[in-house]
């Protein structure tokens, strides 16, 4: 391959994910993760501005509430903040695709994806999805134009899609997190999202590293109930899994380059192990080689910035 097909990476191919939340007066920078920001209202006006003049296209939003309640009902608030940056994106910056995260783990005190019943420790499947489905329509409301279901309910899709559809939002898409590994690469975001949960682990419902044959018939379960972009994640050590997924289904895939694997990548530039942007391009060739289409990654604003240096240079020599 040429150097400059190497080079040249289509920026409507990454979704750069962003955190918003209640209640700041200033941005919080994630120790763990430099470059990353929980951003308050001022600083997400400003972040926007800066990723709309780099060329970024897709955002990939999550929202932290100032206060955990035990069921997360603030996750559902149409005035809550997400709500709000999504509707202030579409009013104000109408270029980017918003895609927004439906989950329960950043709203809930227990720090589980789904519904649990006071005095109680396990998930309420039924509760779990109709709030599920009530996070989608209201974000659906606010003007999101791909809800993204992550808490590994079973039948989400199909819950989450009739209720957008009796809502009325049949243009609404659904980008979902079919396959969740149960993965130690979450570690930096449940620092963002101060969402680890408090007793017990994920394992019953992010699925075992161990197991491909389930994770290749959530797949095509999600697809068949109305999911029109599947995502595997984390990333890199579930590559034979994006592949396999596309070969099968030829469906519209994305594959989640976490937190961990994003924070690796930083700690080693920070040694002096490796180009962080050398290495960066080499990571997202491996995606797109296994057959993502898209591409969640916490890097992509660094990216666009070096697309356009590189353009740069590309019309210097030209000229
Ligand atoms: C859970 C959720 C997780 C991530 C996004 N949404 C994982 C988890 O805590 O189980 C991880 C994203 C990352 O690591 O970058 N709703």
């Amino acid at each position: 391959m040429s150097e400059e097909n190497k080079k040249k990476i289509y920026l409507e191919s990454l979704i750069y994910p962003l955190f918003v939340k209640q209640g700041l007066s200033f941005d919080e920078p994630v120790e763990s993760m430099p470059g990353v920001f929980r951003y308050s209202l001022a600083g997400l006006k400003d972040k926007l501005t800066q990723l709309n003049n780099l060329g970024i296209k897709n955002l990939l939003l999550f929202g932290i509430p100032q206060e955990k309640t035990w069921q997360g009902e603030t996750a559902w608030q149409a005035n809550n903040f997400l709500n709000w940056a999504i509707s202030f994106i579409k009013a104000y910056y109408p270029g980017f695709k918003i895609f927004s995260d439906v989950c329960l783990c950043a709203y809930t005190q227990h720090g589980h994806c789904g519904i649990i019943p006071q005095g109680q420790s396990q998930l309420d499947r039924e509760a779990t999805l109709s709030a599920l489905t009530e996070i989608a329509v209201s974000q659906a409301k606010a003007g999101a134009d791909f809800v993204c279901p992550s808490a590994m309910a079973r039948h989400q899709v199909k819950a989450i899609r009739q209720g957008l559809d009796r809502a009325g939002f049949r243009e609404v898409k659904i980008m979902s997190y079919s396959v969740k590994f149960a993965s130690n690469f979450y570690g930096p975001f449940r620092q963002i999202a101060d969402s680890s949960p408090r007793f017990g682990d994920r394992k019953a419902y992010q699925l075992d590293y161990q197991c491909k044959e389930v994770a290749l018939a959530r797949i095509e379960q999600e697809i068949q109930e109305g999911a029109e972009i599947i995502m595997v994640k984390p990333g890199l050590a579930y590559l034979d899994i994006v592949y396999q997924a596309k070969e099968k289904f030829k469906a519209p895939l994305a594959v989640y380059n976490v937190s961990g694997e994003y924070a690796l990548v930083k700690l080693g530039a920070k040694q002096g192990f490796w180009s962080e942007q050398e290495l960066v391009y080499e990571l997202i060739a491996s995606f797109k080689r296994a057959g993502a289409d898209y591409i969640i990654t916490y890097h992509a604003a660094d990216i666009a910035a070096w697309q356009i240096k590189y353009e740069q240079q590309e019309s210097a020599i030209i000229q």
